[in-house]
């Protein structure tokens, strides 16, 4: 079984699978860089280039492309499982654990991040809070296991998520 980690942008989900990757001896994927390898851009650069919605499409191609993958993490983007054709593919590959954090914890660890294209507004508070909050539902629906993510210290999390999934015995 394969363990997919999801959540907002700065939840950790890229440091954390790496952890757990480590601990687990499982192979590790992340979709952003699978994408930013395949087209040989960064994701910032493809949002730049070609929009939003090229990049979804480039997304739903990786996350197809992990269809026939077997015991391995998969680090989605912050967007991936907020589309349903995504959502159904990978809770059919693997257990779904949401990387839950507050809105201080995202503005406290992307304040001065310039990587996220869909957080460079102005008003980049007002930005996370809006976003974060009208995608909870989703990933809370999306997600068979919650993991609280707020703690700073990766590896606190990734225990939680090897106790949570019954890893540990
Ligand atoms: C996005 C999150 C990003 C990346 C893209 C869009 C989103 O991934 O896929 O910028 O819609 O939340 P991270 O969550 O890894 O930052």
């Amino acid at each position: 079984m394969n363990i997919i980690l999801s959540g907002f942008m700065g939840s950790g989900k890229t440091t954390v699978s790496k952890i757990l990757s480590d601990k687990l001896s499982m192979d590790f994927i992340d979709l952003d860089e699978l994408i930013t390898e395949q087209n040989n851009m960064s994701v910032s650069e493809i949002f730049e280039k070609f929009g939003e919605k090229t990049f979804r499409e480039f997304e739903n191609n990786a996350v197809k492309s992990m269809c026939d993958k077997q015991n391995i993490i998969i680090a989605t983007g912050g967007g991936t499982l907020l589309n349903a054709d995504n959502s159904a593919l990978l809770k059919k590959i693997g257990t779904v654990v949401f990387l839950d954090v507050s809105v201080d914890t995202v503005i406290r660890r992307l304040e001065n991040d310039t990587t996220r294209p869909l957080l460079q507004s102005k008003n980049k508070k007002n930005a996370i809070e809006e976003m974060l909050m009208g995608r909870m539902p989703i990933y809370r629906a999306a997600a068979d296991v919650v993991v609280d993510a707020n703690n700073d210290d990766p590896s606190i999390t990734a225990d939680e998520i090897i106790v949570k999934l019954n890893l540990d015995k």
